[in-house]
């Protein structure tokens, strides 16, 4: 697939030699001798790219580009490219800011102009595929639901599409609620292995001694109260993926047999003769600096380099302020969806709040605090108030309670003390029962009827 060009040059013999140039080179060009028939032909049709003479006769190059820019979105504008006889800084540094990405001065060689072009084009078309698959995820939030536009959580994204269809091992790093495990479904879902499961394992949630039979399995008999033979979830994720979530917390003596299923794609079962063997791909996530925990002896370093093939690093919520908005307005729409009430969006004031606001909890935070206003607000328009940044963290007990309406206070308590128990119990609902002193069955009751997951 080449690509459209416009060309538009006041001299015809540019015209001329560029047109067959580029047309040699397989592109579809259009020519326009001046401004005002370049705007026609923009207005009619979109080009792939636009290379634009900067002084014609009727209008200058940058006339157009101001017209461009005004009347069509950044995501649906050519690449741009501005020739000159008459290169000026301040021409240049406009072009530039008028999305031109590259600046030719007149004379120059026909090689010179179709390496640009290339390049030109490449990005462009790097660009229009991120934006399919943006607009794709927006869609069917359901699969990747990943939001955010900055330049930072489209790093991640593009990274994440590249590696997936990929075998490579990926380390996802970052601070808690950034998104990794959302990121790890990600690429497994738009993996060659989606079809086969996605194994989770919370290395912090399952005790040591019961982890090296949780990730290999065990033979029957193979340790006191051993009575069945249990398939690991290696096993289980043959073909698949493992994601080994929180693996920095991940004891040493595990840590080793870990590294051997990296290295040989191997490892025995408690108590097994044989040696089994697996098709993985490993996924690995830790809010931990594994760098750190190396140097203090605490993570083995070669499994480190192991994990550490495809790293992502996921940018905390407070570097890229400019995804807020759409994460709030996504979250408003998800949880007035869910409970049913007709809630459009947040005031201006509780926009700006939630954008100044330092997410120490990242977009978990968000999410969390997002839900509750959602729950406990009253109008059609989240304010500031109903969304009380204060209350979602360390919160004077009175700020906590926005409003005096009973059966809300008593459902946002459940909840959150349910959360609560969950957190410190690392996610072990048995743990979390206990803590919470209610039966695993009550707690399951809770946790359907507040649609916690995890
Ligand atoms: N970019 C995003 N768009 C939409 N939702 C997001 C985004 N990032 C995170 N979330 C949501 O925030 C919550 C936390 O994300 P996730 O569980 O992936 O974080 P994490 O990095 O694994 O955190 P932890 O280290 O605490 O386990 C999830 O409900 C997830 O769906
Ligand atoms: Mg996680």
């Amino acid at each position: 697939m080449a690509g459209s060009i416009l060309l538009a040059d006041d001299e015809e013999k540019i015209l001329k030699t560029l047109g067959r140039a580029l047309r040699d080179e397989g592109y579809e060009v259009t020519t326009a001798a001046n401004a005002s028939q370049a705007a026609r032909c923009l207005n009619e049709r979109a080009f792939d790219l636009l290379v634009i003479d900067f002084l014609m006769p009727d209008r200058t190059g940058l006339d157009v580009l101001r017209e461009l820019a005004a009347a069509t979105p950044e995501a649906e504008r050519p690449a741009i490219v501005m020739m000159t006889a008459h290169g000026s800084v301040d021409s240049a540094v406009e072009a530039m800011k008028l999305g031109a990405r590259d600046y030719l001065q007149k004379p120059f060689e026909v090689d010179e102009l179709l390496a640009l072009v290339r390049h030109a084009l490449d990005d462009q078309r790097a660009r229009t595929g991120l934006r399919y698959l943006l607009s794709e995820r927006d869609a069917e939030f359901d699969h990747y639901g990943i939001i955010g536009r900055s330049r930072p959580i489209r790093d991640v994204i593009t990274r994440a599409e590249r590696v997936a269809e990929s075998k490579s091992t990926v380390l996802l790093t970052g601070e808690t609620g950034t998104g990794k495990e959302l990121v790890a479904r990600a690429i497994h879902a738009r993996s060659s292995q989606r079809q086969m499961p996605m194994i989770k394992v919370n290395c912090a949630a399952i005790p040591e001694a019961l982890l090296e039979s949780e990730l290999f399995g065990h033979v029957r008999g193979a340790f006191t109260g051993a009575s069945f033979t249990k398939k690991g979830r290696f096993a289980l994720a043959d073909g698949g993926t493992i994601f080994l979530d929180e693996i920095g917390t991940l004891a040493v003596s595990v840590q080793a047999k870990l590294l051997r299923v990296l290295q040989d794609r191997e490892f025995e079962p408690l108590g097994a003769e044989r040696t089994q063997r697996v098709d993985v791909r490993v996924i690995a996530a830790t809010n931990r600096d594994l760098r750190q925990l190396v140097a203090e002896d605490k993570f083995l370093e070669d499994l480190f380099y192991r994990l550490n093939v495809i790293p992502i690093e996921m940018p905390p919520l407070r570097e890229r302020p400019e995804d807020i908005p759409l994460l709030v307005d996504h979250f408003v729409r998800r949880f007035a969806e869910r409970t049913g009430r007709k809630i459009e969006g947040v005031d201006d004031k509780a926009m700006a709040d939630l954008t100044a606001y330092g997410w120490p909890g990242n977009v978990r935070e968000l999410e969390n605090t997002i839900e509750r206003a959602v729950v406990l607000s009253t109008g059609t328009r989240l304010t500031s108030q109903s969304v009380w940044l204060i209350g979602a963290t360390a919160a004077p007990a009175a700020a906590a309670v926005p409003s005096l309406k009973l059966h809300p206070n008593l459902e946002w308590a459940e909840r959150e003390t349910m959360r609560r128990a969950l957190a410190q119990a690392r996610g072990v609902k048995k743990d979390a029962a206990e803590l919470m002193g209610i039966s695993q069955r009550a707690l399951s009751h809770y946790l359907a009827k507040y649609r916690i997951d995890d």
